[in-house]
């Protein structure tokens, strides 16, 4: 990133403010969905925060357009195994496409495993196509098994 450049960008959790950011849109990137209101916006942000620690949503904001660029979730489950240990797992990565190949990706990825390790998880795991493994890679995470998935609907 370029020097003028370092001030620009703000790595934190997700605010409730973030809806008039652009949060969901960056979001509709990733996948498609319609649009959600803001009641059900603020009901879901209050479920997660209920969480604490055990679910975090890390943003990054372009503060120059008060925009979220970009996003990625960790929920820590706890388990029996590993003496009772925990395992994060890393979900809706995403940078908006303006701004792709700065790195960006690499901040949240950092940002989401440095809190899965510091709130005690053995390991953080992630789902990805084949056309991500090289960034994830990058990050310093490994090929293991395979996914499984069934879906409802
Ligand atoms: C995948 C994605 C999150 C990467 O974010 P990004 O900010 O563009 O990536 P970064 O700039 O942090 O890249 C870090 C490193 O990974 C490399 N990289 C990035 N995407 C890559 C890819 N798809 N394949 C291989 N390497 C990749 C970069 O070249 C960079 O390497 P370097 O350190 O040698 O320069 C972004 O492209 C994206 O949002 N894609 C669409 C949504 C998506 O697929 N999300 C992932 C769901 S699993």
């Amino acid at each position: 990133m370029e020097e003028e450049e370092s001030g620009r960008f703000e790595v934190r959790k997700l605010e409730i403010s973030d809806k008039i950011k652009g949060f969901i849109e960056l979001l509709q990137q990733l996948t498609i969905f319609n649009s959600i209101s803001d009641n059900e916006f603020d009901s879901r942000f209050q479920d997660l925060s209920s969480y604490g620690d055990n679910h975090v949503i890390c943003v990054i904001e372009d503060k120059k357009l008060k925009k979220i660029v970009a996003t990625g979730s960790v929920f820590l489950e706890k388990k029996f195994v590993r003496n009772c240990g925990k395992v994060g797992h890393i979900e809706d990565v995403v940078v908006d496409s303006s701004v792709r190949g700065m790195k960006l990706g690499q901040k949240v990825i950092e940002f989401l495993t440095n809190h899965a390790k510091l709130n005690g998880c053995y390991k953080v795991i992630l789902d990805c196509s084949v056309e991500n493994k090289g960034f994830y890679e990058k990050c310093g995470f490994k090929h293991k098994e395979i996914q499984m998935a069934l879906y409802f609907n």
